[in-house]
């Protein structure tokens, strides 16, 4: 094994291990929605993210408010079918758990016995740390998510970066400080100017899992179809690492190219009879 693999792992990762990473090696977190990609990228990532992202890259809604469970279950059964090592976390969607700490544990018992995931996230939001608490008393493993709240688009006009006023700062904060009183294991911080993300990260001893949010956090996240450059449209805080739109539309015009001038399938891409 050369010096620059992964080592191997003979289990899958926990929540405590996560727990112990605060302030130590940074947590690698990608978004995951099919069986080959959680295959692919399992034994690089920490954290694999069944991300309600899903209904924006692999569903091509406008926003994330139009996702349902069936979408979440059917695409975090897909992943759980590639992911051996990594823990994953799927998102509740929008919808499934505001009305109340009981339809949020019944939907959180739904997502993890038909998926077969680890942990599930939510949204901050008002009313969130009661359900965060409710759901960890009773043995859900939740991480949290705070900043910009791609689930609240409606009400912000927007996906608008969060914390540039002081009262819109200390909410961010707070809202940290008390997802992590109520247990959850670990935060998304999104869309937050680096010195809060870096205040946040040092106010709270659960790890902070940044998505535009600087490198002060104890891990990244990415939605991967972002970071694979399969969009015309980067946001800010992503970093290309392939450029997949160009490499799969230039294989595209191959394969159509070689289909008219018939010279695919070729004789060695062929049956014939013996
Ligand atoms: O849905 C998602 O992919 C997410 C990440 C952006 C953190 O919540």
């Amino acid at each position: 094994m050369s010096s620059q693999t992964a080592p191997s792992r003979t289990k899958r990762v926990t929540a405590p291990e996560i727990q112990a990473r605060k302030g130590q090696t940074p947590l690698v977190v990608l978004t995951a929605y099919t069986t080959p990609m959680a295959r692919i990228m399992d034994p690089h990532c920490d954290i694999l993210l069944v991300g309600d992202s899903l209904g924006m890259v692999i569903h091509g809604l406008p926003n994330t408010i139009g996702v349902t469970m069936e979408m979440m279950i059917l695409h975090g059964q897909a992943v759980m079918r590639g992911a051996e090592k990594a823990f994953v976390v799927i998102d509740m969607p929008f919808g499934s758990y505001e009305a109340g700490v009981e339809q949020a544990f019944a939907n959180a018992v739904r997502l993890l016995k038909e998926t077969g995931a680890q942990a599930v996230k939510l949204e901050s939001g008002p009313t969130v740390a009661d359900t965060i608490r409710y759901l960890t008393a009773r043995g859900i493993a939740v991480m949290g998510h705070v900043g910009l709240r791609p689930q609240a688009v409606n009400v912000d006009g927007g996906f608008k970066a969060k914390g540039r006023t002081e009262a819109e700062r200390q909410k961010v904060i707070k809202e940290a400080q008390d997802s992590e009183a109520a247990g959850a294991f670990s935060i998304v911080v999104e869309g937050v100017a680096a010195d809060l993300a870096g205040e946040i990260t040092r106010l709270v001893r659960i790890p902070t899992i940044g998505i535009g949010a600087s490198a002060d956090c104890d891990g990244q996240v990415l939605v991967t179809d972002d970071m694979l450059g399969l969009f015309d449209w980067t946001p800010k805080f992503v970093r290309h690492y392939a450029d997949l739109r160009t490499e799969i539309g230039t294989a595209v015009e191959s394969y159509a190219k070689d289909v008219r001038a018939r010279s695919f399938p070729a004789p060695e891409e062929t049956y014939f009879a013996k």
